[in-house]
């Protein structure tokens, strides 16, 4: 192993635990008689030429109204999918799994949470059952029936079910919508893992309670250190509880920073557009506002099948220029407004010369 020194940076920064670069998925749409005879084969394009970062002690929001490509990522990243191109790497190595030992030995690692925790409960089981049968997946349940116990008990006291006993026998169908999305939180504790995906855990959840959920998160991020990956419509709740912020319109990331930079100074016309659908960012009661921005009349996204050349938001853009419906924008590096943290945009505004 070599010794870098810390004033060259190196490639690879040291905390930098998921990676993904250029991710892509295409989905094949079933071919109609028509499609047949022309020999022409469509994809749905879910997500194109993606990159993204996760480190460990922060949580990175992916912020997109439905239908964006988010939980495409989510699954890519989990290896639930096959993609069409691109890299994975975990801890620098590429990861390219499907099924099987090597399956479950990421998972270990990098664990997911659905948005509905009703249906990822069986509810024919105790949440004993579900947690020990985590614990034993991943080789952690101990070694006798005493540490077992002590077990179940540290993964519900780490998701705040206390006493933890009053929990561990009851059903699903017992417990409140927060409380069974605590369970699966814990779940994923189970496998003592570095990375959470966590796949818009609070929108189906009361208003009252969607608070608690993202507390506990950003407790675990700083107790566990884990590297989060936070799956959201509410660009609201992304500023309160992220690190960082991803943009994504129609499958492609358009912005993405320092959380308090994006939210405050956004400079993606699609991103202001977000901002300026969603009521007072300043109000943290709007974390309970959850609507996706196409249901506040802000316009259509596009068809995936064929989706707009150029820039895909282009159609919809109050600033689009010619150049926006015949270029794909690259990234373009903004200046840094005061915390040093680094803020892009991948739109023509941000052109060397370009009119803003
Ligand atoms: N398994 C699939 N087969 C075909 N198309 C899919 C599949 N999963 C998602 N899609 C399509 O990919 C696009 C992105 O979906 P998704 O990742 O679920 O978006 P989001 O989570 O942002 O709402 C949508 O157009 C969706 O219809
Ligand atoms: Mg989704």
């Amino acid at each position: 192993m070599t010794v870098t020194d810390p004033a060259v940076a190196p490639a690879v920064v040291p905390d930098v635990v998921l990676e993904a670069e250029g991710l892509t998925k295409h989905f094949p749409v079933r071919r109609g008689l028509k499609d047949l005879l022309t020999r022409e084969r469509k994809v749905v394009h879910a997500v194109d030429d993606l990159n993204l970062t996760l480190r460990r002690g922060r949580v990175t929001a992916l912020v997109g109204e439905s239908g964006s490509g988010k939980s495409t990522v989510a699954r890519l990243l989990a290896q639930l999918y096959k993609r069409t191109d691109g890299d994975i790497r975990l801890r620098g190595e590429s990861v390219e799994v499907h099924g099987g030992r090597a399956f479950r030995a990421y998972c270990r690692r990098v664990q997911m949470i659905f948005q509905d925790p009703f249906a990822s409960l069986n509810p024919t089981h105790t949440i004993r059952y579900h947690l020990t049968r985590a614990l034993k997946i991943h080789g952690r349940a101990g070694k006798n029936s005493a540490e077992l116990e002590q077990n179940l008990r540290d993964l519900l006291l780490r998701v705040q079910l206390v006493p933890p006993e009053r929990y561990l026998d009851k059903f699903p169908h017992e417990l409140s919508g927060g409380q069974r999305q605590r369970v699966s939180i814990a779940r994923a504790l189970g496998a003592d893992p570095e990375v959470l995906l966590a796949d818009e855990p609070v929108s189906m959840l009361d208003v009252s309670i969607r608070l608690g959920v993202l507390n506990l998160l950003a407790d675990l991020k700083d107790r566990l250190n884990l590297a989060i990956l936070y799956i959201t419509h509410d660009i609201a709740s992304a500023r309160y509880f992220a690190d960082e912020t991803m943009v994504m319109y129609a499958g492609r990331m358009v912005e993405g920073g320092d959380s308090e930079t994006v939210t405050q100074n956004p400079a993606h016309p699609y991103t202001r557009l977000l901002i300026e659908s969603a009521p007072d960012p300043d109000r943290l009661d709007r974390v309970g506002d959850l609507r996706a921005p196409e249901d506040q009349g802000s316009g259509e996204p596009p068809s995936l099948i064929a989706p707009p050349t150029g820039c895909r938001f282009h159609p919809r853009c109050v600033s689009a220029m010619p150049k926006c419906s015949t270029e794909l924008p690259p990234r373009f590096e903004l200046p840094v407004v005061d915390n040093g943290q680094s803020h892009w945009a991948a739109c023509w505004l941000y052109e060397e010369g370009a009119a803003k």
